[in-house]
């Protein structure tokens, strides 16, 4: 992320995408390699490759990469640094002005302090740390005008009023997590007053779901190939499985925007074909849990749906159409997409919390704690994420 002279907020392109995987590989000559240099090699070696490098962050100090043993942090950050070294470049070499780090706000001191490791790891000196709801939060704020209401089938009657200054629900699903709270605004900024998640439960889940419907038809067509494709230890039939499981995450995310996606799979003359209406059915159950839990967050925070400003859903995943739906039948709001979903944590972090109502023309007001706006020219926003899909910076 960089912030561009006239303070706007711009994506750093690496490998020509805003989105850089988190994965990391062990290359030859012992390098962590992060990017499509990372993917690619991990198709080949996947004993080498950490796929979850944050989920590995919290859970141990090290893991084996083939027979290596490389530090969790390392691994992280190597996500970070390449971010960082990206950034650098297209700003002339110079140095970050701000670094802003976003964690789920769940997450321990002890949590916190292995990010600040992290950072520091990736030369990423003295980080501030923002809870990712409560960027959510503040992107939400920045971009209410813009912000169009969910494309759901809820009547718009059954929204409360808006109201710029009540507490905020975000629903936030990304690629490995889902991640629900309750915000309320306390001086100039959000504080969460009611967490809770799911660790093991996010969009991956949802590319399994499709894997599941795609498994059962070769199979139920001819279950030759798919089990030569699945027994097979041939390096080629090893990329053959991971072209599917990238094609089968596009189609996956193109479910979201168009009714039907065929798949081509090794060893079969045809692409098989898979209907929107039997993904939302293979995913509704999983998701319907997933939108309890925000339920059971407002709850906590001592509310009723009616009495929040608003409902945000974020996280690249949200956008799967059962989401706002479940949202509106659940908590009877409409909930607003977030402009950018996959970015509004990241972009989040480096928009300042709208001044309170009642404090005229107050600025430079950060009660979450994050210090004034820098005046550099780039800023890293988010941590290392998990996932096949991408950290966002
Ligand atoms: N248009 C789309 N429709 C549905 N899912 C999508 C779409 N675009 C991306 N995704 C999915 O969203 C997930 C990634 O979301 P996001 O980038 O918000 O996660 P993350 O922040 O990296 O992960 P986490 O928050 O779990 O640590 C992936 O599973 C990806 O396939
Ligand atoms: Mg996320």
């Amino acid at each position: 992320m960089r912030v561009e002279p006239a303070g706007a907020v711009a994506a750093v392109e690496i490998e020509n995408s805003r989105y850089l995987p988190s994965l990391v590989c062990l290359d030859d000559d012992g390098r962590l390699l992060t990017g499509r240099a990372a993917v690619q090699l991990a198709a080949q070696r996947p004993e080498r490759a950490e796929q979850h490098p944050k989920r590995a962050l919290l859970r141990q100090s090290a893991v084996l990469l083939d027979d290596r043993e490389v530090a969790t942090a390392d691994l992280a950050a190597a996500v970070l640094a390449r971010a960082a070294e990206e950034a650098r470049a297209r700003c002339g070499g110079t140095d970050p002005g701000r670094v802003v780090l976003t964690h789920p706000a769940d997450w321990s001191p002890g949590d916190l302090d292995r990010l600040v490791e992290v950072a520091g790891r990736a030369g990423l000196d003295a980080p501030e740390l923002l809870p990712e709801p409560v960027a959510a939060a503040r992107f939400h704020a920045a971009n209410i005008s813009a912000n169009a209401s969910a494309n759901i089938s809820a009547d718009a009657s059954a929204n409360a009023p808006a109201d710029g200054d009540g507490p905020i629900a975000v629903y936030d699903l990304g690629g490995g997590t889902v991640d629900t709270a309750v915000l309320r605004r306390e001086g100039g900024g959000y504080r969460a007053v009611a967490v809770a998640g799911d660790p093991d439960f996010g969009g991956r889940d949802l590319d399994q779901a499709l894997f599941e419907l795609l498994r059962d038809r070769a199979l139920d067509l001819d279950p030759g190939p798919w089990q030569q494709l699945w027994a097979d230890p041939a390096p080629a039939a090893a990329h053959q499985r991971a072209q599917l499981a990238r094609e089968l995450t596009l189609a996956k995310e193109s479910l979201s925007s168009t009714g039907t996606v065929y798949l081509a799979v090794p060893g079969y003359p045809e692409p098989f074909v898979v209907q929107g209406g039997e993904y939302r059915a293979a995913v509704t159950p999983a998701l319907t849990a997933s939108v309890g839990l925000l339920e059971r967050t407002v709850a906590r925070a001592g509310l009723t749906p009616a009495e929040l400003g608003a409902v945000v859903l974020c996280g690249a995943a949200s956008r799967t159409p059962p989401v706002a739906d479940l949202v509106a039948a659940r908590l009877g709001r409409i909930p607003d997409l977030a402009a950018d979903p996959k970015a509004a944590v990241a972009l989040g972090a480096l928009t300042d919390p709208p001044a309170p109502a009642d404090a005229g023309t107050a600025t430079g007001i950060h009660a979450e704690g994050a210090p004034e706006a820098g005046s550099g020219r780039w800023t890293v926003a988010h941590y290392p994420d998990e996932v096949d899909p991408e950290l966002w910076l």
